[in-house]
C-alpha cells in the first residue's frame, strides 16, 4: 500500500518526501512537533494537541503556514489517503528554508510537513508486566515546555536506556528530583494513594496525556499533587508509571535496577491505563 508525507501543500510518496538542506529545522533545529494518536480511526486530543502546537510556535515566533482549520482538513486527507487505523501522526513546523545565518529570515516561509506512521496496539505484556526505566542527568535547556525539534539530550538518554536494556530513561535535574523521561511524562503513587508528577513549569513539557490522566483522577476521586519528586522517592513508591500519546499509561516496575513495589504493575497505574483506553475508544472519528 502506498505511504503518503504531507510536505508543504503537496501529499507525496513518502520515499520520494524531502526538505530543502537549508531548512532552519534541518540546519538549527529550528521548529517545533506534535504527536496525535489515532486510534481505531479517531483522533485522540486532537484539540489540545494543536493548542500546544500554536502555543510552541507562538513562543519561537514561527507562524503557521495556514490556518488551524486547514491543518485539521490536511490531517485528515493525509490519514485517509494512508489507510491506516491505528498509527502515530507527526506534524511539524519550521521557520523554514533561509541562506544560513543564526538570526530570523527577513521574510520567513515556515513549512509544514506531517506523516502518519502505522503501530501496533499497546503490547499487553508490557500491562502485565510493566517496563524498565534508567535515570540520567537532565541535558536539556531551560524550556522544555516549548516542544522543538531540538531532542538531542532525550535521543542520548533514550539510548543510554536501550543499551541497559530499558524501555526509557528518566532526567533528574540538578537536585535530584525527576524532569521527565526523554518521550514522556513521569508519575509515583506514595503509600497513601496519592498520585504526584512534576509541576508543569518550563522544566518539562505539559503533556498532553498528563494533563488527560489528571483529569481522570479527578473524575474517579484519586487524590493527586503536582510536585517534584525524587529517584529515591521513586524507588520507594508503591506504583510508578509514565505518559505519553503513543503509549498513554505505561506501568514502570523497576528503576535503575531497584524493583518498584512488588515488581508487577499497581492496580491505579492499570486502572487508569484502562480508563484512558476507554477515553481513546470514544475519541472523534477522523474521517466521516
Ligand atoms: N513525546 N515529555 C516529553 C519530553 C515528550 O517528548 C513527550 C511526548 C511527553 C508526553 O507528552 P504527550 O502526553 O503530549 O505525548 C512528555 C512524543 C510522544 C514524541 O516525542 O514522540
Amino acid at each position: 500500500m502506498p505511504r503518503f508525507a504531507y510536505v508543504n501543500g503537496r501529499y507525496i510518496d513518502h520515499r520520494r518526501a524531502s526538505v530543502h538542506v537549508e531548512d532552519r529545522g534541518y540546519q538549527f533545529a529550528d521548529g517545533v512537533y506534535e504527536v496525535i494518536h489515532l486510534f481505531r480511526g479517531r483522533l485522540v486530543d486532537e484539540g489540545p494537541h494543536l493548542d500546544r502546537l500554536e502555543r510552541s510556535l507562538a513562543e519561537l515566533r514561527i507562524s503557521l503556514p495556514l490556518s488551524r482549520a486547514a491543518l485539521s482538513l490536511a490531517m485528515r486527507e493525509l490519514i485517509r489517503r494512508n489507510r491506516y487505523s491505528t498509527g502515530l501522526v507527526y506534524i511539524q513546523v519550521t521557520r523554514g528554508v533561509a541562506p544560513r545565518d543564526h538570526k530570523f529570515p527577513a521574510d520567513p516561509h515556515s513549512s509544514l510537513v506531517m506523516t502518519v506512521r502505522p503501530i501496533s496496539e499497546f503490547p499487553s505484556e508490557i500491562l502485565e508486566n510493566g517496563v524498565r526505566v534508567v535515570t540520567v542527568d537532565d541535558l536539556r535547556w531551560a524550556r522544555c515546555d516549548i516542544k522543538t525539534v531540538a531532542l538531542l539530550p532525550n535521543v542520548l538518554g533514550k539510548q543510554a536506556a536501550v543499551e541497559s536494556g530499558a524501555y526509557e530513561a528518566w532526567m533528574c535535574d540538578g537536585d535530584g528530583f525527576i524532569t521527565e523521561g526523554t518521550s514522556s511524562n513521569a508519575w509515583i503513587v506514595t503509600a497513601e494513594g496519592v498520585l504526584v508528577t512534576r509541576p508543569a513549569g518550563i522544566d518539562i513539557l505539559r503533556g498532553i496525556t498528563r494533563q488527560a490522566i489528571l483529569e481522570h483522577a479527578d473524575e474517579i476521586g484519586i487524590p493527586f499533587e503536582e510536585r517534584k519528586f525524587s529517584r529515591e522517592e521513586a524507588c520507594a513508591a508503591c506504583e510508578v508509571f509514565l505518559s505519553n500519546s503513543s503509549h498513554f499509561v505505561t506501568p514502570v516496575t523497576n528503576i535503575d535496577g531497584v524493583v518498584v513495589g512488588n515488581g508487577r504493575p499497581g492496580s491505579l497505574s492499570t486502572a487508569l491505563h484502562n480508563r484512558y483506553l476507554a477515553f481513546m475508544c470514544a475519541s472523534p472519528r477522523a474521517l466521516s
